[in-house]
């Protein structure tokens, strides 16, 4: 084995520049190689050393040729009217974050807080979502928090279940998903006063996207994400992307997230594996299980159940499902008061007005 291809070997696999040239040797005849004692010894000092002849150097010369090149490729760009300095600066705008309201101290919690959850747009209740809006203009300067939790965005072109299929509404895609999220984000919005605490958790819909980018095929040629679609940071919304494990906490004691269990007593089944108060959505359903100074509160969807996109669940299924939201209200102390909101019809009464 000559003396180069010892150097080579070395620059390949530097761990074995450590080595003593003993040692060396005997890797190098395990592989099946010939190499002199006194081989390795030189080959071992000179890429130490860095010698003049080591590959490390010819690595350096075309590193060096690649620069130039990418030096003329701007100049020429640059020639043509184009900066590719600017181009290449990193998409993330890092003064996004101070438009971000971060949870907030509870003084200044202290005030309303509108939770809503499973509005899956584009199927979401029309009419319900238009009292909200209302709403939301009636009491804006009162509202301190703006909470969606989980599953505002269906994500319907994602649906593992209608892989190989059209999506429930033939030709839906989900660029025009993307779109109607942000029209439907830009109507509940454009009430709140700018330092509202807005919060946006993903619920097991916006997951689809995660579980289809851990797909390698997919993730060769990525799809825009629901956080950055939505521009998220953009709207200052503190956002959180693992639906069964992520939560916020309003005030002291209230958890909000988008919820895990799906049984039928499942206000008390999170409340017994949890051990605190807390707010969901995920079942579609409405239900409260009170002990003592604790509550388990599940809020309803704002989803319109007769669209396509819930052709998959039973009649029985669906008589079990109700409109509804949350009004939560902060106290000086960090307790909290709760009013879950009903819908009949997409229609409601907050404060003996009707929406
Ligand atoms: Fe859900």
């Amino acid at each position: 084995m000559k003396l180069q291809n010892i150097k080579e070997f070395l620059e390949f696999k530097p761990g074995y520049k450590k080595e003593g040239a003993k040692r060396l040797k005997r890797h190098l005849e395990a592989k099946g190689f010939k190499p002199s004692l006194e081989n390795c010894r030189v080959a071992l000092r000179e890429v130490r050393r860095g010698s003049s002849n080591s590959t490390y150097n010819g690595f350096s010369k075309k590193t060096k040729d690649t620069e130039d090149l990418l030096s003329k490729v701007r100049d020429l760009a640059k020639n043509l009217g184009y900066n590719l300095e600017a181009e290449t600066k990193p998409l993330i705008n890092t003064n996004l974050d101070d438009l971000i309201v971060k949870t907030p101290s509870i003084s200044k919690q202290v005030g309303m807080h509108i939770v809503l959850g499973c509005w899956h747009v584009p199927f979401h209740n029309k009419t319900l979502h238009k009292g909200v809006r209302k709403l939301i203009e009636d009491y804006k300067s009162e509202i301190k928090g703006f909470h969606l939790i989980g599953d505002f965005l269906d994500l319907n072109a994602l649906s593992s279940h209608d892989r190989g299929k059209f999506t429930s509404i033939p030709g839906l895609t989900l660029s025009q998903e993307y779109k109607a999220g942000n029209i439907a984000l830009d109507q509940l919005t454009e009430n709140l006063e700018p330092d509202c605490w807005k919060t946006y958790l993903y619920g097991n819909h916006e997951d689809r996207y995660n579980r289809w980018m851990r797909d390698m095929d997919n993730a060769k040629t990525p799809l825009i994400s629901p956080k950055e679609s939505l521009k998220l940071n953009e709207r200052g919304f503190q956002t959180k992307t693992s639906w069964s494990q992520d939560y916020f906490k309003l005030g002291k004691y209230l958890d909000i997230f988008h919820g895990i269990y799906f049984s039928i007593h499942s206000a008390k089944a999170h409340m017994d594996k949890l051990r605190g108060s807390c707010m969901y959505a995920h079942t579609h359903r409405i239900q409260q299980y009170i002990e003592g100074n604790t509550g388990s509160f599940n809020i309803g969807a704002g989803a319109d159940f007769s669209s396509p996109a819930f052709g998959y669940a039973s009649r029985a299924m669906k008589s079990q499902w109700q409109n509804g939201f949350a009004v939560v209200m902060i106290d000086e102390d960090g307790s909290y008061h709760t009013t879950q909101v009903i819908c009949q019809n997409g229609r409601f009464y907050f404060g003996g007005k009707k929406y």
